[in-house]
């Protein structure tokens, strides 16, 4: 493997339409963390950026909908975003934004060298426009008849129904989102980026080039070169964004997915103004890309080509390890369903917990498959892992040391067989931890982590310093100095995955300094070191903190079943003469009780103008029997009586089926008089 001076460690930029959740911290900002964590801990130079991505069509959707301006909408999220990845521990060296001027600056002379050296090809096609709001609309702007399944509200880019990707122009019936009008054909000019013209350098930098890179990366990237590339648009009609730098372009701006890579190189300068080149241009520079498997493409297709046709020695990334997508509970994550752990709303619900989700997210990481997140997986983790192995190990070896030495660090003595296996273990453990890391495996890189812990364990199960206290103090000296020392390895180890559980370990330990060359040694902690209290790393979560957040989840799904209720199509035509056949009556409930051993059922006793009559409905789930006492009712009169859970039904009162399937029982308005026709 080639060896580099530095690093840049790229993190996709989020979109500032939303906060982050867990599938962003899984799929990007969690392993970038720990793997930059890794090369600080190694002493290498590295750099990790991130940044909001504050333009695009959403954006501004969002600021329509809610009356206010898409800059109000991106310092609202990106200053939560910010905040919330600090307090996770994600140490980025630059954290910046899209709409900064330096930004803006840089993706205008991007563009504007790649058009002065011809690098575009410029297209005039035919959009649709909104004459009344006098603009052209993206896609995301016209809504429609679906083509393919007619179902009605389909985006212009997609239709959410049947999944299809459309085009603007291929909808039926289009209306434009801003004013509901229909909008008409116009002609507009774009830039086009000829990916075309770098179909053999992706293939050769790739295809030959990179076969380490991860299966899927390797794998979408072989299929996009496989189908042939096309020209991509690279600019847009539309108000928000970095403004197409060419005369004549008014109107126009630079296509999101144009100007957000750049982001990475304005971040850079931002963050290094005199030196930021050796991390893009110098050859002994490697560039790394976190992201997750839907920006793949932009990532290893089209922002390569850009780079290759600005030319002036930009350098492509040496590894783009995507990840595929972390769901929540069975579903998947959907900021506009607002099914998602969101990472600010966590930091309040589970304060100090930073990392057991850092633990539980890289633990079942989404690295070769899609994954799902469910809260019963993240307390038993924590409870059964954290607590139980990792802190339970650490406490039993600060414990007995306060115990029998007063928190001073024992001397070793002679090793025997029982000890050296353990250490030969951990050294065989780090060796695998550094392995991982190197390559990506973020996922077994942890559980070789805790590997130490559960060998930690072991040992002290093992040896039983408790017993030989009595009889063989000697041998406790050492057991105990090999125990703290295998914590200060969990300190070096842990680092890069719970970076604040190491810190607490760190101060529990004495010790100053981690530096990943510490890993498999054993003189890490000095004979008479001083201790500092045993302070537990991870508590229980219990059952009651978990069942809130399902209670969560669950709400949530409710309303979005309600959201997207839609009333039943209307029924196939009768005539009136059928409708008077059907003999619908006002009555009154004179008494009401649930039918043994029928749980949805409920029997009426209806004063029905001419006597009385029973009648059973199958509303017991959502009415108590005496709700319901004295109450006027619509019920159908001339069914022919028939038995129901051996109760005799003389009739049907009418309900209605609410969003979510309850029934509500239809009452009529004013007191009207028993046996009354409805007609
Ligand atoms: O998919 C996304 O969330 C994009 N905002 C990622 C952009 S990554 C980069 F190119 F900036
Ligand atoms: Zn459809």
């Amino acid at each position: 493997m080639k060896e580099f001076k530095r690093t840049l460690i790229t993190t996709a930029l989020p979109y500032a339409n939303g906060p982050v959740h867990i599938g962003h911290l899984a799929g990007v900002y969690v392993p970038a963390d720990i793997y930059a964590r890794y090369l600080r801990l190694r002493g290498q130079e590295v750099v990790m950026i991130g940044g909001s991505d504050e333009h695009g069509v959403p954006i501004t959707i969002k600021a329509k909908n809610e009356g206010i301006t898409p800059q109000d909408v991106v310092d609202r999220y990106h200053n939560i975003i910010k905040e919330s990845f600090q307090q996770l521990g994600i140490t980025f060296d630059v954290y910046s934004r899209t709409t900064s001027k330096i930004h803006a600056e840089t993706a205008s002379e991007f563009f504007r060298h790649l058009y002065d050296k011809g690098e575009f090809i410029e297209k005039t096609s035919m959009q649709l426009y909104d004459e009344q709001a006098n603009q052209f609309l993206a896609d995301r702007y016209v809504t429609g008849e679906c083509p393919h399944c007619h179902a009605s509200g389909a985006y212009g880019d997609q239709c959410e129904k049947c999944g299809t990707s459309l085009n603007a122009t291929d909808l039926i019936n289009p209306k434009s989102a801003i004013t509901g009008n229909t909008p008409v054909l116009r002609e507009t000019k774009h830039w086009y980026l000829p990916l075309d013209r770098w179909q053999g350098e992706l293939e050769k930098w790739i295809l030959e080039g990179h076969k380490e890179w991860k299966t899927n990366v390797y794998g979408q990237c072989k299929s996009w070169l496989d189908l042939g590339l096309q020209p991509r648009a690279v600019s847009r009609d539309l108000d928000w964004g970095v403004p197409v730098p060419v005369e004549g372009a008014e109107g126009k701006v630079l296509y999101v997915w144009f100007d957000a890579p750049i982001g990475y190189i304005s971040n850079t300068k931002e963050l290094l103004p005199d030196s930021w080149e050796k991390y893009w241009k110098d050859p002994e520079s490697r560039i790394i890309n976190f992201i997750g498997k839907d920006n793949i493409v932009f990532h290893c297709i089209v922002f390569p080509s850009m780079l290759m046709a600005y030319g002036d020695g930009y350098q492509l990334p040496d590894n783009v390890p995507a990840n595929e997508f972390m769901n929540l509970e069975g579903d998947k994550i959907s900021t506009s369903r607002n099914w998602a752990i969101w990472l600010h709303e966590y930091l309040v619900d589970f304060p100090g917990k930073q990392d057991v989700l850092r633990y539980v997210l890289t633990a079942n990481a989404p690295e070769t498959k899609d994954n799902d997140f469910t809260w019963r997986d993240f307390q038993s983790r924590n409870n059964s892992e954290l607590v139980a192995v990792l802190g339970n190990f650490v406490n039993r070896a600060i414990v007995l040391t306060h115990k029998y030495f007063d928190g001073k660090v024992p001397a070793a003595g002679e090793l025997l067989d029982v000890d050296n296996t353990a250490i030969a273990e951990i050294r065989e453990a780090a060796k695998a931890i550094s392995e991982n890391l190197d390559t990506f495996h973020f996922r077994e890189a942890l559980k070789q982590a805790m590997e130490i812990a559960r060998i930690g364990n072991r040992y002290l199960q093992e040896t039983e310093p408790w017993k030989l206290a009595k009889t063989d103090m000697a041998r406790v000296n050492t057991i105990l100095n090999v125990a703290l020392q295998i914590c200060a390895n969990i300190a070096v180890a842990f680092e890069p995955f719970l970076p604040f559980m190491s810190e607490k370990l760190c101060k529990m330990l004495d010790m100053n300094k981690l530096a990943w060359d510490q890993l498999g040694r054993f003189d890490l902690i000095a004979a008479g070191t001083q201790l500092g209290a045993a302070e537990l790393l991870f508590e229980k979560i219990e059952d009651e903190t978990i069942q809130a957040q399902l209670d969560r989840l669950a709400r949530i799904k409710e309303e979005n079943k309600c959201k997207a209720w839609q009333p039943e199509p209307q029924a196939e035509p009768v005539d009136f003469d059928t409708f008077l056949k059907v003999d619908i009556r006002v009555g009154r409930v004179l008494e009401c009780e649930r039918v043994p051993k029928a749980d949805k059922l409920l029997k009426f006793l209806i004063d029905d103008g001419m006597g009385t009559r029973t009648i059973v409905s199958g509303i017991a789930k959502y009415y108590e029997p005496e709700q319901l006492v004295g109450k006027q009712i619509c019920f159908i009169a001339n069914f022919p009586p028939r038995k129901l859970k051996g109760v005799e039904s003389q009739g049907m009162i009418l309900s209605a089926e609410n969003p979510d399937g309850s029934l509500t029982v239809v009452q009529p308005e004013g007191d009207l008089a028993p046996g009354s026709k409805i007609v």
